[in-house]
């Protein structure tokens, strides 16, 4: 059903909202929608009661307000006291003094919705209007889902998530994978982030993500699962299925991704690969050679036993999925990990999803914008330009992103600007929604 906001309808009948407010509950009408809006009918029928009787009034108050002389002034849905005070060129506590009579106690620093907001102004005589977000954001025209055609699509590396329970051996498996030496340089060998690697095997390139066992680290694991092809879920045959690998198996289901199994620490006396296998039946992984479809392969990271194998099942699993991108677009990538670096400013590792990211383009992610002054791949080298799945450290963004936020190239920094103007409007909205205790809505329905 379509809403009329009161305070176009009171514009409309050439009166206050206030005015309105008051004439609407003078009729005693069954309308107990949000006062701050009437349905479409409703407003039909306010204005067949009222029409006449505005018509003749209407001289009055316009002589009285004064309001139709002066430009709108834009305002945010919700507005701070303080700056709608500013706006209208009065004191906060003259705007407070007007919230009184209408049940509003509010300090300076409170939010409130633009009805409100309207019935104030309109008592200093200005005329308000809500800024139109919704129609700027449709200006920039970025469109994320934007479907490429099939004949333009080229394969792409497999993403992989090694996901478990904390010390089962996610890392010491990359390692092994990589040959290099992570869980060194780890704080406590406990892993912090998602480390994104690339590595190539023959002509084929995988991307490994690395996740943290650790519980705290739940939103992580998720991340994870959701940029993923393929998720090996690392299971140490000393120990068995814990809490976390139960959470991995949840999260790689939910994301639809499929589960290798790597069985590690085969090379441990007390390990017990069987028993492994038969937990996981319960959680509905079943080993191929128990007669499921669930590749478990036993390894050691440690002795850098059953690597290769992994990877070539890894691979089938990719293969099958006939993963592919288009490299010919302007990207489009999601932030895996970001934080302040006291030398370079805002870095994020970024996975490029769709399209060729380059030196030079302009970016958008959340909050943050700006233009990429430099790319670092994953073996710390700089690179100018990064394509489908292929992990990059950027840098030369206004602030840090969220971790699991997308980011994509823009036109130009005005657009980019813009962009996040409006995103930080509507973070500010959301905060004060939140925030916001006392709102004309429920002063009405107290009426
Ligand atoms: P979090 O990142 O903290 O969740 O741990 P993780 O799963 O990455 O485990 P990590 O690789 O840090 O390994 C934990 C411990 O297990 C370390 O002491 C490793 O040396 C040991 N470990 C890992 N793989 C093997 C293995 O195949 N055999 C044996 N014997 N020990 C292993
Ligand atoms: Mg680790």
């Amino acid at each position: 059903m379509t809403k009329i906001r009161v305070y176009e309808l009171a514009k409309e009948l050439n009166i206050t909202s206030k005015e309105l407010i008051k004439r609407i509950s003078d009729l005693d009408l069954d309308i107990n929608s949000h006062m701050s809006t009437v349905e479409k009918e409703e407003a039909e029928l306010i204005k067949e009661l009222l029409g006449s009787e505005v018509d003749s009034n209407e001289k009055n108050v316009k002589e009285d307000d004064n309001i139709e002389d002066i430009e709108a002034i834009e305002i945010e849905e919700n507005i701070v006291v303080k700056d709608l005070a500013e706006k209208l060129d009065v004191t906060p506590s003259e705007v407070i003094t007007k919230l009184i009579p209408l049940g509003i106690m509010a300090n300076q620093n409170q939010a409130i919705d633009f009805d409100t907001a309207s019935i104030v102004a309109e008592e200093f005589g200005v005329s308000i209007k809500p800024i139109d977000i919704e129609k700027d954001s449709e200006d920039i025209g970025i469109d994320l889902d934007f479907e490429d055609d099939s004949k333009d699509l080229k394969p792409r590396p497999p993403i992989v998530t090694v996901m478990g329970h904390v010390d089962h051996g996610k890392t010491s498996l990359l390692d092994a994978i990589r040959k290099t030496a992570v869980t060194e340089r780890e704080a406590g060998g406990i892993t912090q982030h998602i480390g994104a690697s690339t590595i190539r095997i023959g002509k084929e390139k995988i991307v490994f993500l690395d996740t943290p066992g650790h519980e705290a680290f739940t939103t992580m694991r998720a991340r994870g699962a959701q940029v993923t092809d393929i998720a090996i879920l690392v299971v140490a045959a000393d120990d068995g299925v814990m809490p976390q690998t139960v959470e991995a198996i949840n999260h790689a289901k939910a994301a639809e991704v499929p589960i290798v199994v790597a069985i590690n620490k085969i090379d441990k006396p007390t390990a017990n690969p069987d028993r492994i296998k038969q937990e996981l039946v319960e959680y509905g992984l079943v080993s191929e050679d128990w007669g499921g479809d669930t590749i478990c392969v036993p390894v050691s990271a440690r002795n850098n036993e059953g690597i290769d194998e992994l990877l070539e099942m890894v691979l089938l699993v990719a293969e099958m999925q006939e993963l592919k991108a288009n490299p010919d677009r302007k990207a489009v990538g999601i932030i895996v990990e970001a934080e302040l670096d006291k030398g370079k400013g805002p870095v994020a590792t970024a996975l490029v999803q769709k399209g060729t990211l380059r030196v030079g383009d302009v970016v958008v992610s959340g909050t943050s914008h700006g233009r990429v002054r430099a790319m670092i791949d994953d073996k710390g080298k700089r690179v100018k330009k990064a394509t489908p799945s292929i992990p990059v450290m950027i840098l030369g963004l206004s602030e840090v992103p969220e971790a699991g936020e997308y980011i994509y190239v823009v036109d130009n920094e005005k657009k980019a600007r813009h962009y996040t103007e409006i995103r930080k409007e509507k973070i500010r909205e959301e905060q004060m929604k939140a925030s916001q205790k006392v709102s004309l809505d429920d002063l009405f329905e107290q009426i």
